[in-house]
């Protein structure tokens, strides 16, 4: 029995859904942000189990839009101003559509030669754009967290202790570095990787929430005369709380000397450094062994879309690689990705970048993300020429961190109310043990006026 009998009804559906997004991108703005559901709500629609003769494309969407859109907040709202606005785009949702009629796995070359090369054709084009040097390599994984787990990992078989055959167990205790503001998916890494939470040294920072390489000095210093393995160093060009940017060049001399594996995770304000102005954000990159960037954090394509430089990527290869028989092959291809990473099937992710990279082309992506630090900035003057509000932090890039002079009971609650008007979405944050309210700007739809809201709101 075919599964699906003909095209006919996929065709109407699909044009109608197409009409769908299009509408709904349109109008975006006059929805609510945050859904306002509560937990269970949306669960309890549903029957106990799925439907035995089938149901049309046309029910399943009226079920859509009434019992699952109601669930969702909105991340393409222009007002979305919460954590790091995951940001799409209508490049990236075509880029979702084909990769989706592909349904291919570029585990290797061979199981479809297109999605290996324009994979490293986009990655060289990200590189190049973003003023990274050219000696690195890039993979596609779908997230920061896993990415920076593999950067680890090849950290760790860069210490030449063989781990890989020979496991931890009779080794001392690794240890990673990283600013007390770096990004909990380190620590998730470290303990993925047996470091243990011990191993991972948290380095105080300074006013502007920056790594001290004085403080990361003395603590591989005082380790390794306690007989630990100093092994990978963490810095973040980008927090999350405050966007602050540690010092990379001063790092990198730190872990050159001390046969540390330097990864950097830019994930959030990598993508700003299309734009020459942001550049000086790579001052002593060429010393990183590896690095992170998020296009689906600020580059407008479609999560999950990470991307892993590496200037050693045969580290990266000696600590994954593993062929069983079934795969192995006899072509000539340079790059199996699935030889780079935990993973075998790969989705074709490379797609929607190069969509995104193309359609917009260069230019149009540096205005948007130049806007958006404009809006930052012109939002934290306006908020500092209040009285009753102070910054938390240094704006940074599209980051702005403040609280209204008052108690933390009395800032969450102005957070709660901000969110409820269903208007704007913002999170918060914690510095120095004060509560701060945090806007971070990265949608391409966002306007000022959007922007603006938050004033107005407040
Ligand atoms: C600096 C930084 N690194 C890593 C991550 C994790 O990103 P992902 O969701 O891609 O794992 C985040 C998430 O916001 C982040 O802010």
């Amino acid at each position: 029995m075919k599964l699906d009998p003909s095209s006919q009804e996929f065709r109407s559906a699909g044009h109608r859904l197409v009409d769908w997004i299009a509408d709904y991108l349109d109008n975006i703005d006059s929805r609510r942000v945050l859904s306002n559901v509560q937990p269970g709500e949306i669960a309890q629609q549903f029957a106990s189990g799925p439907s035995a003769n089938g149901k049309s494309y046309d029910e399943l969407f009226a079920e859509f839009e009434s019992k699952i859109l109601p669930g969702i907040t909105h991340w393409n709202h222009p007002s979305f101003f919460a954590y790091f606005s995951i940001t799409g785009s209508q490049a990236g949702i075509l880029g979702e559509m084909l990769s989706a009629a592909l349904n291919t796995n570029g585990m290797l070359w061979k199981t479809s030669p297109a999605v290996t090369e324009l994979e490293t054709v986009a990655l060289r084009w990200l590189r190049d754009s973003l003023g990274l040097p050219s000696n690195l390599f890039g993979i596609i994984n779908d997230t920061a967290s896993i990415n920076s787990f593999l950067a680890l990992a090849a950290g760790r078989e860069a210490m030449g202790l063989n781990v890989r055959r020979e496991g931890l167990a009779d080794l001392p205790q690794f240890r990673i570095y990283c600013s007390e503001h770096a990004h909990s998916s380190i620590d998730k890494a470290a303990l993925a990787l047996g470091f243990g939470a011990r191993g991972i040294v948290k380095i105080p920072s300074d006013d502007a929430f920056r790594m001290r390489p004085d403080a990361l000095e003395k603590a591989v210093a005082a380790d390794r005369a306690e007989g630990m393995l100093p092994c990978a160093v963490v810095a973040t060009v980008g927090t999350t709380s405050t966007a602050s940017v540690d010092p990379v060049r001063a790092i990198a001399h730190i872990a050159e000397r001390e046969h540390m594996w330097l990864h950097v995770d830019a994930s959030y304000a990598g993508s700003a450094t299309i734009d020459p102005s942001f550049r000086w954000l790579w001052d002593g990159i060429e010393g990183a062994d590896s690095i992170v960037v998020n296009p689906h954090k600020w580059l407008f394509t479609q999560v999950d879309c990470s991307v892993l430089y590496t200037r050693k990527p045969e580290v990266l290869r000696e600590t994954f690689s593993l062929v069983p028989e079934y795969l192995k092959t006899t072509d000539t291809a340079e790059v199996n990705y699935m030889d780079y990473g935990l993973q075998l099937g790969r989705r074709f992710r490379a797609l929607k970048l190069w969509l995104v990279l193309e359609h917009y082309g260069i230019e149009r992506l540096r205005t948007v993300i130049r806007d958006h630090v404009e809006f930052a900035k012109r939002l934290a003057a306006e908020l500092e020429n209040r009285d009753d509000i102070e910054l938390l932090a240094p704006q940074s890039m599209s980051v702005v961190v403040f609280r209204k002079k008052g108690s933390e009971e009395e800032n969450a609650a102005l957070l709660e109310r901000l969110n409820a008007s269903g208007k704007i979405f913002v999170s918060h944050t914690k510095l120095r043990d004060r509560y701060g309210i945090r806007v971070a700007i990265g949608n391409g739809a966002t306007e000022w006026r959007h922007v603006q809201q938050i004033l107005h709101l407040i």
